[in-house]
């Protein structure tokens, strides 16, 4: 049932980054496809820059429009038009106070509609002031409607950096949010095909028998990146890629692809599924990973000379339960390589009594490519067309931009927005699932802190150090062509 009555979309930190190439992008395609009806909505964008409204629009309208939305600049101006600007400290009292008041304005001048009010609060802030930001929302700008309505805050990840200051911040906030209030953004849980997963998983007949480690002799998820730290090294060097990708995004995309199958589409239900498949994890040797950081990573004036962030990360997890007991994950990650790409490779076991001697083709192989041009293919043997008996790898390929000609996929943020605005929680990382997720991986993240782990050097633009691939080879996949 859609709620009727004011929605106040508030964005911290609306004059950086996030917010103007994310945030506002985001709530400007939802905008255009009706989902913020300008009679109930307003967006508030609060920093502590000091500048006018007409300032802040500036700055984001040339984020607005990209290729996939060719928006008439009619529908730029009225969006910018729903936005005010309010700036203020994130840690002091005047500036929330005022913000209160403007909302409050809004909430009074559209109080007509009888209806609730609902206030989303969107920290696209670092961490480090996620509790002051929090305590200052409570304290001074909660939802305080007697007609109902709520208040919702949605944060962005690094939350922490390991699992003690993960807890902490985790507790920090708690005192002041109840969990259904709180929206851990993973922008991969918002991409088509990492949602479309459960349906592939729990939907096929297919795949029901196979997904397990009689048939799976190993399975990749992999993400790299064509650019490296460019303006960004600051933030970077302080977290690496482990932290920037591998702990949450690619963690997450583990998650779906082996947990079991919820007892129903309920946020809690998967949620409970996923927690479990983390738990399940067990400890990282230091013999299945592989770190690296391009050349030239150092030359970048933000990243101190002696740096040794890993830029590049192959590491295989495990997963001791019935299902994948012996199967390696192989999670691998890296900036400055030859390409973009986002991808789960499934790969099967040979057949066994091969008549065809057919092995060294390749084996099957299912690949969910995430990015860039969504598509699912399998690998598979076939006949060699043609008079000979022989065999020839292919594949049986649906690729999205064919098959689903003139339908728009969402970007990420703007499906997540969508949910934090409904309320479903289900592609957000819920707490206990980011305790998990941190005590997999804090202490190797220690030991490479520590500088008892170093990483490999690596030439910018190639796949990374070969040791990767030989630990690849180790973990058993066999490289295929083709795709
Ligand atoms: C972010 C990381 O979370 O994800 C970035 O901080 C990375 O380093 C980005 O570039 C990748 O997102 P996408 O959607 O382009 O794969």
């Amino acid at each position: 049932v859609p709620e009727i009555g004011c929605l106040s979309i508030i964005v911290l930190g609306a004059s950086g980054d996030l917010a103007k190439k994310k945030t506002f992008p985001a709530l400007f395609h939802l905008y255009c496809q009706g989902f913020l009806p300008p009679n109930e909505v307003h967006i508030f964008g609060y920093a502590r820059t000091k500048i006018s409204d007409d300032e802040l629009r500036n700055r984001i309208r040339g984020y607005l429009v990209s290729e996939r939305s060719a928006s008439p600049s009619k529908d730029v101006s009225k969006f910018l038009q729903l936005i005010k600007y309010v700036s203020g400290s994130y840690d002091a009292a005047e500036g929330f106070q005022m913000l209160d008041k403007e909302i409050s304005k809004h909430e009074t001048s559209k109080n007509s509609l009888e209806g609730s009010s609902r206030r989303l609060f969107y920290l696209a802030l670092p961490p480090s002031v996620y509790p002051s930001v929090c305590r200052m929302i409570r304290r001074y700008c909660m939802n305080k409607s007697n007609l109902g309505g709520w208040t919702r805050i949605v944060v962005e990840k690094p939350f922490g950096r390991d699992l003690g200051s993960a807890e902490e911040l985790s507790s920090q906030i708690g005192e002041l949010f109840d969990e259904p209030q709180i929206y851990r953004i993973d922008h991969y849980l918002g991409k088509e095909l990492v949602q479309n997963l459960l349906v592939l998983r729990f939907a096929n007949r297919f795949f029901l028998p196979l997904w397990n480690r009689d048939n799976i002799d190993n399975v990749q998820i992999v993400f790299r990146e064509d650019f490296g730290t460019e303006g960004r090294g600051g933030y970077f060097d302080e977290y690496g890629i482990i932290r920037d990708i591998i702990q949450n995004h690619l963690l997450q995309v583990l998650c779906l692809v082996a947990m079991e199958k919820p007892v129903s589409l309920k946020p809690e239900h998967i949620r409970d599924e996923k927690v479990k498949v983390l738990q399940s994890v067990l400890p990282i040797k230091d013999e299945e990973v592989v770190l690296g950081q391009y050349e030239g990573y150092r030359d970048d004036p933000t990243v101190p000379d002696h740096s040794n962030t890993p830029t590049f990360a192959t590491v295989i997890l495990r997963i001791h339960n019935e299902r994948w007991e012996g199967v390696p994950f192989i999670l691998k990650a890296g900036k400055a390589l030859n390409s973009r790409k986002a991808e789960i490779r499934v790969q099967f076991k040979d057949v066994p009594g091969d008549i065809f001697k057919c092995k060294k083709q390749g084996r099957n192989e299912f690949v969910i490519r995430l990015q860039p041009s969504e598509a699912m293919y399998m690998k598979l043997m076939v006949k060699q067309p043609g008079l000979e008996m022989s065999t020839v790898q292919s594949e049986l390929d649906l690729s999205y931009r064919q098959r689903y000609q003139g339908v728009t996929i969402p970007e990420a943020y703007e499906r997540l927005i969508l949910d934090t605005i409904r309320g479903d929680q289900q592609h957000f990382v819920r707490r206990d699932e980011l305790k998990a997720a941190w005590e997999i991986f804090t202490p190797l993240l220690h030991r490479i802190d520590n500088g008892e782990m170093n990483p490999i050097p690596y030439q910018a633009g190639s796949r990374g150090p070969a040791e990767a691939d030989e630990l690849l080879e180790k973990a058993g996949y066999v490289q295929t062509h083709g795709y």
